[in-house]
């Protein structure tokens, strides 16, 4: 609670002091989820100030500004989706967005609140809100039979760096001219981020965005970043299930959230599994090849009820015998990557680090399909880990060291939320 507190700005929560100053996406649905335990009112106005960004397209972009000087690049200034007509003046936000945990969130607040009236009232209001952001996400990202949600930005994918995007971002020509200065190393190590290439390429596809004004229209004709992710579209699935709950629970209809939570289900089993890797796996929509990378987040799908009973199995096993690392005896975790991969590095952000919020996704997978031993260990150990390190940004799969940002708000919040849960 203390490490919430430290970064609650009065009206939203920023992910950490330092590195990251304003409001993320996905970062305040995880945070709203902690709060919703024991601060209800607090909860709210976390989505509340989350969703005053968004857009009258619906878009619910992945950054919400909450200062407009502070020392994080690309600032407002950079993204200038003013140009955009249907991006809010004030506040001012990015022009991209973030896995949609929100209305999971929402739901959580409502399951978990003291106050039930107020709690279906706050459901009522957010209500049109949510459901705006999943009308845009699949009017303008879903393009394709299977249904599969498309990210056109690593930073869409909340995993910048991931060894996923290797190939596709290889394609991008880096930048001739620098014109722009990273913020992030100043208030991080450089072993810890990405790298200067990676962000030469992150920059050029703001850049490219930009140029076409945010319109998603034009966008998805240019953009040489398309990817179905197996992390966002689980989301998007589980998502979609909690809408049509949050429907249910005030009175309205939830035919179409249940009916695209349903398609890219089947969408997901028909073109992201792969029998041999005995998991899913992303596919790039450039290329129409998959991406056959074995990262933490493959796992996600048994968050959101997607695998068979077959699949389920041997994704487990898998997961067991492969990705998931033994820190101690009593501590086992899944990294962001396959340890055993030549590209792993255990301190590099998405690249190997151990993150709470795969990790609590993935327990939430394990507990629906019925694992409840390693379930039980994977919750322990994502108590132990911040007990021991303090509530960092991620840790070092070798020795459970915390690294990146410290005081890191998500870790703390879905830590709570392990604490509290019935
Ligand atoms: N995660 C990115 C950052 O490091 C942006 O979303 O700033």
């Amino acid at each position: 609670m203390g490490v919430l507190e430290g970064n609650w700005l009065g009206y939203a929560t920023r992910p950490s002091p330092g590195l990251y100053p304003h409001q993320w996406s996905w970062d305040a649905a995880f945070v709203a989820i902690g709060y919703s335990h024991y601060a209800q009112e607090r909860a709210e106005a976390e989505l509340r100030s989350l969703f005053s960004g968004q857009w009258s397209n619906g878009l619910l972009p992945h950054i919400v500004f909450t200062d407009d000087h502070a020392d994080y690049f690309p600032g407002p200034d950079f993204w200038q989706t003013e140009r955009n007509p249907y991006a809010p003046r004030r506040p001012r936000t990015s022009g991209i967005v973030q896995p949609p945990v929100h209305a999971t969130a929402a739901l959580a607040i409502y399951r978990h609140a003291r106050d039930r009236d107020r709690a279906h009232r706050f459901l009522e209001e957010i209500l049109p809100r949510l459901a705006a952001w999943h009308w845009y996400l699949r009017r303008e990202r879903i393009r394709n039979d299977d249904h599969l949600v498309e990210i056109w930005h690593p930073w869409e994918s909340g995993m910048d760096n991931s060894p996923l995007w290797d190939e596709a971002l290889n394609r991008l020509l880096p930048e001739q001219v620098r014109d722009w200065v990273r913020a992030d190393l100043n208030h991080a190590k450089p072993e810890e981020r990405p790298s200067d290439d990676e962000y030469d390429r992150y920059v050029q596809l703001v850049k490219l965005f930009r140029e076409h004004n945010y319109h998603p229209e034009l966008i998805c004709r240019v953009t040489p970043f398309a990817i179905a992710d197996v992390l966002y579209n689980s989301l998007w699935v589980q998502a979609n299930t909690d809408l049509a709950e949050i429907c249910r629970i005030v009175g309205a209809d939830p035919t179409s959230f249940e009916r695209w939570a349903d398609e890219t289900k089947a969408g997901m089993r028909r073109r992201l599994w792969d029998e041999e890797l005995s998991t899913f796996v992303d596919f790039d929509l450039i290329t129409k090849e998959p991406i056959c990378t074995r990262v933490g987040a493959a796992y996600a799908p048994l968050y959101a009820g997607v695998p068979t009973r077959r699949q389920a199995d041997a994704m487990v096993d898998q997961l067991t015998r492969t990705v998931g690392v033994q820190l101690d005896s009593t501590t086992w975790m899944v990294p962001s990557f396959d340890p055993r991969d030549g590209r792993f590095r255990p301190t590099n952000y998405w690249r190997g680090p151990i993150w709470i919020n795969v990790n609590w996704i993935l327990y939430r997978g394990l507990k629906r399909y019925g694992f409840d031993r390693l379930a039980e260990t994977l919750r322990r150990s994502m108590i132990e880990l911040p007990r021991r390190s303090g509530f960092f940004e991620h840790y070092d799969p070798r020795s459970g060291k915390g690294q990146g940002a410290s005081q890191f708000a998500w870790t703390a919040a879905l830590v709570l939320d392990l604490l509290f849960e019935p």
